[in-house]
């Protein structure tokens, strides 16, 4: 039986930020999916929102987080974001990271609902910067070391509490235990058919903990990004994005006769939260019945286009040249607020297990995220919760390992799977996506279970690990949605488009529970 100090499950900015914190207490093992690199961190164009420009305090930054939020962010938590944020910040540069300047001074841009300029970025790729910096100073502390390409396929729970996980490679189960386990498995974008997310974003981390017992919050709340690059009818794994700051250094929506839409919408016209611009370009492709809307950049000076070299080449790649050209994009899923429930310290329901980053749900972003938050979000709390994780000196006893169960589910072939996965991105989308109604989401709700006998067959095939996750996720979500009878930040219902004054506060879901319970208090 393979021992350690603490497991970090994922490399992403929370997982890496996790493992720098708690790797001076401990022997740390980062267990990854992919490699190292693989994760939405990696893929992260905009910035980071952190409150350093001398016109810009944290009071600001929380009231922007809070406004965009919706009415469902946890201060206490949005004020610990915002101010410890510039500190955590400061530690990267501090490691070596370069953001963009101007002269002496950091060159902050603007995204939506953002009242001021407060996004450093390093050019277009800010999370290769970040994953690059971090990944060298963890990966050179003598205590951690990686399982690369290696998946977690379930929590090993004993007396209630978490000792440890279960790895497979290549079909072979293999059980770990540790002091404790600090879930940073990321988000769950590939529930869904058309999505910015890496292949990695299975929603692992969150159906794996709902499994194990945790209690999972928020569950209703995805967040659609307005513009991904439309490139036909293809559904390509995932989409490639258009950043915001475009639409921060001055990009403006069009629909497909040409004619700027946002004003109309929402008062701060393109820089509207995100939720609104989401919804307004998918009102504007049904209304002209278009698979897609423009950007145009012809607003945006030449040196700011030329600050986007990733969008550009791959613009270029699909014919369209960014200097004279509109985009044409559509929106796709992008983020998740929900998430494995967590306090300020990344605890989540079950001793010994916590977890940070996308796949966790404090309520920071409440029922909708404030663009480039996110990345902040992983360092900030990622960190925490390597610190408290830290705590846990004693190593637990008498563990209980679940028995090695068959690697094959009987009746399920790997084509099967595939029609399933497929059909289950599919129905998401159409059914539980930007705009949702109860008899949609009804027919989602019964195809799910359908597959059941999916969830209920031991496997230790990656493949169909993935899709048993999905499920799980397709379920949680459906279910939250269809709990929540009024519209709010993300989740908009056609059916109760009025804002939901009766439902202030976090639906929290355990497993053998019947329906997701509203907790006010949260
Ligand atoms: P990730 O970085 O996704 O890392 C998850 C890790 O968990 C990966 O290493 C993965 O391999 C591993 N993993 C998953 N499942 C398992 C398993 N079963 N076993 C083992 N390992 C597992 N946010 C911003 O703030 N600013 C931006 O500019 C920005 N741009 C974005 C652009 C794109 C295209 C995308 C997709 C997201 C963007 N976001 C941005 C959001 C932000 O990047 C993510 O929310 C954030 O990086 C998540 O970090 P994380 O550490 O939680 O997860
Ligand atoms: C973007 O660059 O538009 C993404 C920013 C984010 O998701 O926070």
């Amino acid at each position: 039986m393979n021992q350690t100090d603490y497991i970090v499950i994922g490399s992403g900015i929370a997982g890496l930020s996790a493992a720098h914190a708690v790797a001076p207490f401990g022997k740390t093992l980062v267990i990854t999916k992919g490699n190292i690199h693989e994760g939405s961190t990696q893929l992260a164009q905009g910035g980071i929102a952190v409150a350093m420009h001398r016109d810009d305090t944290p009071t600001f930054h929380l009231d922007d987080t809070l406004a965009a939020g919706d009415g469902l962010c946890n201060i206490e938590a949005v004020k610990i974001l915002v101010e410890e944020g510039p500190a955590r910040v400061q530690e990267l540069v501090d490691m070596g990271a370069h953001f963009d300047k101007s002269g002496d001074d950091y060159s902050f841009t603007r995204e939506a609902a953002h009242n001021r300029r407060r996004i450093l970025h390093a050019g277009d790729a800010t999370g290769r910067e970040i994953e690059k910096t971090l990944g060298n100073t963890v990966r050179r502390h003598p205590n951690v070391s990686f399982l690369q390409n290696t998946t977690v396929a379930s929590l090993i729970i004993s007396n209630g509490e978490c000792i440890g996980c279960i790895t497979v490679k290549d079909g072979i189960p293999k059980p770990i235990l540790a002091k404790a386990v600090i879930l940073a498995s990321g988000g769950c974008g590939q529930v869904y058919s058309y999505n910015t997310n890496p292949p990695v974003a299975t929603g692992d981390g969150i159906a794996l903990a709902f499994r194990a017992g945790a209690t999972v919050q928020d569950m209703e709340f995805t967040q659609f990004h307005p513009t991904t690059l439309y490139t036909g009818d293809k559904k390509p794994i995932s989409l490639f994005l258009i950043s915001e700051a475009v639409r921060g250094e001055g990009g403006i929506l069009r629909n497909k006769d040409g004619v700027r839409f946002m004003p109309n919408y929402h008062s701060m016209a393109e820089l509207a939260p995100r939720d609104a611009v989401a919804r307004a370009v998918f009102e504007e492709m049904r209304k002209t019945r278009s698979r897609h809307v423009y950007l145009d950049l012809s607003e945006v000076p030449l040196e700011l286009k030329m600050r986007f070299p990733t969008i550009f080449k791959r613009c270029q790649a699909s014919g369209i040249d960014i200097r004279r050209d509109f985009v044409p994009v559509a929106p796709a899923a992008h983020y998740f607020m929900g998430g494995v429930s967590t306090d300020i310290e990344g605890r989540t329901t079950i001793p010994r297990l916590y977890a940070a980053g996308e796949v966790a749900s404090l309520g920071i972003h409440g029922a909708n995220r404030l663009a480039s938050n996110s990345l902040l979000d992983g360092l900030v709390f990622g960190y925490g919760a390597g610190k408290s994780a830290a705590k846990l000196l004693s190593l637990p006893h008498s563990p209980s390992i679940p028995p090695v169960v068959t690697p094959l589910p009987a009746g399920l072939t790997r084509v099967k799977a595939r029609v399933i996965r497929s059909r289950l991105r599919n129905l998401m989308w159409t059914n539980v996506g930007i705009v949702r109604t109860r008899a949609k989401m009804e027919k989602a709700r019964a195809y799910f279970q359908t597959l059941q006998w999916i969830l209920d067959t031991p496997t230790y095939d990656e493949e169909l690990l993935e899709l048993q996750n999905l499920i799980t996720i397709s379920m949680l979500i459906t279910e939250f949605s269809l709990k929540r009878t009024g519209s709010r930040g993300a989740h908009f219902r056609q059916d109760f488009p009025e804002k939901d004054t009766s439902e202030v506060g976090h639906y929290t879901l355990t497993i053998g529970m019947t329906t997701p319970l509203l907790n006010p208090q949260l």
